[in-house]
């Protein structure tokens, strides 16, 4: 009997240093620098939060600085999706993230502009990278030499809340199948596009298949929010169908969206269509913090504007499991 206490108490305990505490990260600090060499030798810093306000994402940014150490020009302003921020006047500026993704370029003068932060996410409350912040986790940090080209971002959490645990045992997902439908408001609702993709799950690999697509007069396209990848699986491009491999050193979150793009390129300010939310917690598969997909609670669902057209579009999307 005191045998198997002991056991018992040896499991719990194991089991506790092993599972980090997932956290929601409400603000971050930023810093990076990148060296080229050449034309950039740039330093970067900044503290961001985000707030939710009538279920728009709004992230801030603060206490910017980003300086040229090659030409020894501080940045005068900071720009997102065309949006810019002067930071001479204002140390302040508020956008608000429709895709999640917060990409911010420094603008220099004579019009000089570089992407300075880049993949930093805000979804769904949170903070977090293509890397998931945990109790245990809380700086995620990338690094990358390319030929002697040096890029490093360092991303620390500043400000956390508890997030949920999931229940374990929940069953592992093989196979999920997203639909992302955009309707005509001013047509009963009628269907404006549909397109669809599976996704196979092999280890921490995410294998694309199966792409359609029933849009008229656009091309769809599927990134994943690691930004400047190939595209997963385009219309144009019927033979990419990359695959995404989640972190395997730390817990993990994928984000895909769906970018419609005109034949006739007349639109801009084009934004994505968030179509897939996978967090990998503790060695399960999550559709958001707490929640795992189960043979019971196999569906992520969501429905957003769809911004090109807010007035005259609206999109729902499904995520589901469709084997276990
Ligand atoms: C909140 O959003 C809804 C739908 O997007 C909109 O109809 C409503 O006017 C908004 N409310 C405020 C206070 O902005
Ligand atoms: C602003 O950023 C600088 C580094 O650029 C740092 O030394 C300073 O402590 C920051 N100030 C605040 C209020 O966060
Ligand atoms: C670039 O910055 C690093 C420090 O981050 C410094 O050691 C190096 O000398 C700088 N190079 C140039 C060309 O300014
Ligand atoms: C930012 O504001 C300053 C001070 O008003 C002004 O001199 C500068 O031209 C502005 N910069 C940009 C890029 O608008
Ligand atoms: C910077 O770009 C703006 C428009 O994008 C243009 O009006 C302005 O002349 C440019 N300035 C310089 C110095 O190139
Ligand atoms: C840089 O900022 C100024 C003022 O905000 C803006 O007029 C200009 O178009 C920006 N340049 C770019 C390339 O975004
Ligand atoms: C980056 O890579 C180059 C070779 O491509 C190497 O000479 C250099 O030492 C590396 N620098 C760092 C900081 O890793
Ligand atoms: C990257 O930056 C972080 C934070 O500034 C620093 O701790 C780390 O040593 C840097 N990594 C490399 C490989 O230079
Ligand atoms: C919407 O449907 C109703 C009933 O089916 C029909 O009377 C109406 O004409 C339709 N409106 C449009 C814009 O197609
Ligand atoms: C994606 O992964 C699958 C399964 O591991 C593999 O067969 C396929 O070649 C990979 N595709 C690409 C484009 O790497
Ligand atoms: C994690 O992935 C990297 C490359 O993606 C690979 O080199 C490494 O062996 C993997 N580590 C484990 C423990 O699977
Ligand atoms: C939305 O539809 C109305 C007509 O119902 C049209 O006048 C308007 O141009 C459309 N707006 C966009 C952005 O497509």
């Amino acid at each position: 009997m005191m045998l198997k206490l002991n056991l018992l108490f040896v499991a719990i305990l194991f089991s506790y240093t092993y599972a980090a505490d997932p956290i929601s990260c409400k603000a971050v600090q930023y810093t990076s620098t990148f060296n080229d060499n050449e034309q950039f030798n740039v330093t970067s810093s900044a503290s961001f939060s985000l707030t939710i306000n009538n279920g728009t994402t709004y992230v801030t940014a603060t206490n910017i600085s980003v300086i040229n150490l090659i030409t020894n020009e501080q940045a005068t302003g900071v720009c997102y999706y065309g949006v810019c921020c002067n930071i001479t006047t204002t140390n302040s500026c508020t956008f608000d993230v429709r895709d999640t993704f917060v990409l911010l370029y420094a603008n220099f003068t004579n019009n000089v502009t570089f992407t300075t932060f880049q993949g930093l996410v805000a979804d769904d409350g949170t903070f977090s990278t293509t890397k998931l912040f945990s109790s245990t986790n809380m700086c995620l940090n990338s690094f990358s030499n390319d030929s002697g080209t040096i890029s490093n971002h360092s991303i620390c959490c500043t400000s956390s809340t508890l997030a949920p645990v999931a229940a374990i045992n929940a069953p592992q997902c093989k196979k999920f199948k997203s639909r992302t439908t955009i309707y005509n408001i001013n047509d009963n609702f009628s269907i404006f596009a549909t397109t669809q993709l599976i996704w196979e799950i092999i280890g921490r690999t995410i294998v694309p298949s199966g792409f359609t697509d029933t849009a008229q007069h656009y091309f769809a396209c599927y990134f994943d929010h690691s930004f400047f990848n190939l595209p997963l699986a385009c219309d144009e491009l019927l033979t990419v169908h990359n695959n995404i491999t989640m972190s395997n050193d730390t817990d993990a979150k994928t984000l895909v969206s769906v970018f419609y793009l005109p034949k006739s390129l007349t639109i801009a300010g084009i934004n994505g269509i968030l179509t897939a939310r996978l967090l990998y917690r503790n060695n399960q598969l999550l559709m958001s913090e707490g929640t795992p997909f189960t043979p019971q609670n196999n569906c992520w669902y969501s429905n957003a504007p769809w911004y090109p057209s807010p007035a005259n579009h609206s999109t729902s999307v499904s995520f589901c499991c469709q084997e276990f």
